[in-house]
């Protein structure tokens, strides 16, 4: 029999707000009398002082119980790290959780002058040429970062390294989380789009990057007339070496698709590891064309009642590559559709309707899809798609892709209301899915081996949190892996609107952190926190105590790129200035507070290698260095190498200083780069 909670619900609520009341009286009232014991007079006067506050301000008590949830006293760390997609900044926040404090920007895509992200800096500009040229041969410069995915070990998080895609360019990223630093960029060398990606397999050896919008692979021109026969959709599978902490191009390859628009991705994991789902939007193929009296894109691409779930043998699929049954598109791999079929990597299942999300619960067995133009999630059984595949079906597509009976596979439908787009789960036996037109989270329970873990019937909405605005991802707390925490939730909202003080047309973006650690119909938004940089997308949390960086870097000397001591980097005790015709070499240690050497007399036309190591063991003793004028600009934390060259191209006289203020004599941490003119130059040759 089920325990009905309804009734003392109220009750439980009233209860937990008088204990959290009590709780931030007592801590305030420690606050105010650091070091001596609280009387019962004293917490009296921080009573008042709290109501008087509290009166003042407008809050109510749910409002300092929110507080009390979220709140982290200065010094105190938070519990779970988040990782977000920074949207068009190409970049990805670190954001603490339950604080929702922001902590870092990881610079990926785009620049970023902080960090000497692509100022400079040999292996940052080194990074971002990996990235690939611009159409007008310049570098690309921005991305639009979606997915954020961090590496597994057997399902779970390990807190290794952080994956991210670019959807514009259909580019990956690798960052390694030793030292939040961008270690690799990728460019999908046969498509222009991606969106289903990143997801990791359960071990890390494959990053998935499934694609968006269908094109001729490889880049060639074709009419739209022939988009049937000529535009193509993909999935790459890239290998990671963990070892050598980046992808190997070398090792991966690509699977042609129809020229639907594959949509999200999801891996299997435990029962379904080896296989990995897509769903696609697009299936009816418009090419628009509204101002030639067609359908326009938004209505032609929903006139089917069902796309088509991608059902991708991955195990098979790495066989077939590794046996070299592909075709080379760009000098990359590619398992043409007909092989892919023939060999049964392929098989499809209908899916309602223009869908979003796919999700493959804790336990591997069910894979959840959001159709966004239908009130329902639909939930098909691995098992039962095994069993039919094992079956067989004389159902194809126009493309000869078998297609696997609806009926035979889906497991339950359960309605959750308008718009809803991506599910993750708790370890309580329930799912969470983003509603965008609802603006609201919806919590429904699991069947299967979930059913027992909570109270609610299988299969059934429960409850409904409204947010502001128009939600687009969520996610929970290590929510996509095997084993998820159930505590917190974040949902990453398009729209602000009226949530914060107005700064003109452009709003920021609202994330929301839910506490979803009660069961039933208790679910509430704890925080609103603005994100000001780019509209993010994706996120995940992972649990603070599972990542490890470095304080300093291991050793002086470091380079961050290859991750071990340059033997080339300046040391102390033998910095110099090394001339070789038009050739000057700078070595120079920088230390609280002066660079050595601190002037450096170069010709106009010299060809300059300027290495700086900063010599300093202490945590956060980081300096920045800048050449004015020369558009350089590095970070050196402590124990790095950095090497930057440039072409002394004009002459004059150069203060070169440290950008970080790292002591009282920061000021002073400086020097002069003196370069002389070319004519008297060469007068001072003869
Ligand atoms: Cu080093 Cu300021």
């Amino acid at each position: 029999m089920r325990l009905n909670r309804s009734s003392t619900r109220p009750l439980m609520l009233v209860t937990a707000l008088m204990i959290l009341a009590a709780l931030a009286v007592l801590i305030v009232s420690c606050r105010d009398n650091a070091g001596q014991s609280s009387t019962g007079a004293q917490v009296a006067g921080a009573t008042e002082d709290i109501n008087a506050i509290a009166e003042a301000r407008g809050l109510t008590p749910t409002d300092i119980a929110n507080a009390v949830k979220t709140y982290t006293p200065s010094g105190r760390h938070d519990e779970y790290y988040l990782f977000a997609s920074g949207g068009q900044s190409g970049q990805v926040y670190v954001i603490g959780l339950p604080s929702m404090r922001i902590i870092k920007q990881i610079a990926v895509f785009t620049p970023e002058p902080w960090q000497g992200y692509g100022y400079g800096e040999q292996g940052t500009m080194d990074v971002l040429a990996q990235g690939g040229t611009a159409a007008n041969g310049n570098p690309l410069t921005w991305g639009d970062t979606h997915h954020p995915a961090l590496s597994e070990t057997g399902g779970d998080y390990d807190g290794q390294f952080l994956f991210i895609n670019d959807k514009a360019n259909a580019r990956l990223a690798v960052i390694d989380l030793r030292d939040f630093e961008t270690k690799q960029l990728v460019k999908n060398p046969i498509t222009l789009s991606d969106h289903g990606g990143t997801f990791s397999t359960p071990n890390t050896e494959w990053i998935i990057e499934g694609g968006q919008y269908a094109m001729p692979l490889g880049f060639e021109y074709s009419s739209i007339a022939n988009y049937e026969t000529d535009y193509q959709g993909m999935i790459t599978f890239w290998h990671f070496d963990r070892d050598k902490g980046r992808i190997d191009p070398e090792a991966s390859f690509a699977i042609e698709l129809p020229p639907y628009w594959q949509d999200l991705c999801d891996s299997g994991k435990l029962v379904s590891d080896g296989w990995v789902f897509c769903n696609s939007i697009n299936t009816e193929m418009a090419t628009g064309g509204v101002e030639l009296g067609n359908p326009p894109f938004e209505s032609g691409a929903s006139q089917n009642d069902m796309d088509l779930m991608h059902v991708i043998n991955l195990k098979k699929a790495a066989e077939v590559a590794a046996a070299g049954n592909t075709t080379d598109i760009n000098n990359f791999p590619v398992i043409t559709l007909d092989t892919a079929i023939a060999e049964g990597l392929l098989y499809f299942i209908p899916e309602p309707k223009s869908p979003h999300g796919v999700d493959v619960t804790p336990d591997g067995e069910f894979i959840v899809i959001a159709g966004k133009l239908d009130p329902h999630v639909t939930v098909y059984s691995f098992d039962k798609i095994m069993a039919a595949i094992e079956t067989g079906t004389s159902d194809t597509d126009q493309f000869g892709v078998p297609i696997l009976d609806f009926d035979a596979v889906m497991e339950a439908q359960v309605e959750l209301g308008l718009g809803p787009l991506h599910t993750q789960f708790d370890n309580k036996g329930y799912a969470y899915t983003s509603l965008f037109l609802d603006s609201a989270v919806a919590r429904w329970s699991l069947g299967g081996s979930f059913d027992e873990l909570n109270d609610d019937p299988p299969w059934t909405l429960v409850t409904k949190t409204p947010v502001q605005y128009n939600i687009g991802h969520l996610v929970t707390a290590e929510g996509d892996t095997v084993s998820p925490d159930g505590t917190y939730l974040v949902s990453m909202n398009k729209w602000a609107v009226d949530r914060f003080m107005p700064v003109g047309p452009l709003l920021p973006q609202n994330f929301q952190l839910l506490d979803i650690s009660a069961p039933g119909a208790n679910m509430p938004v704890l925080y609103d926190l603005p994100i000001p940089d780019g509209e993010p997308h994706y996120a995940q949390i992972i649990k603070a105590d599972k990542i490890s960086p470095w304080d300093v870097y291991p050793e002086v000397g470091w380079n961050p790129h290859t991750q071990a001591v340059n033997p080339d980097a300046a040391k102390q005790g033998e910095e110099r200035i090394v001339r070789d015709g038009n050739n000057v070499e700078v070595y120079m240690t920088a230390i609280r507070s002066h660079f050595t050497p601190e002037r450096v007399e170069i010709r106009e036309g010299d060809h300059v290698t300027w290495h700086i190591t900063n010599i300093e063991r202490a945590l956060d003793a980081t300096h920045g260095f800048t050449i004015p004028a020369y558009n350089i600009h590095v970070s050196i934390e402590p124990g790095e190498a950095v090497t930057f060259e440039f072409d002394a191209t004009q002459n004059g006289v150069f203060s070169y200083y440290c950008t970080e203020f790292c002591s009282a004599l920061h000021l002073e941490m400086m020097g002069y780069m003196l370069v002389e003119p070319s004519d008297s130059a060469s007068a001072a040759t003869d």
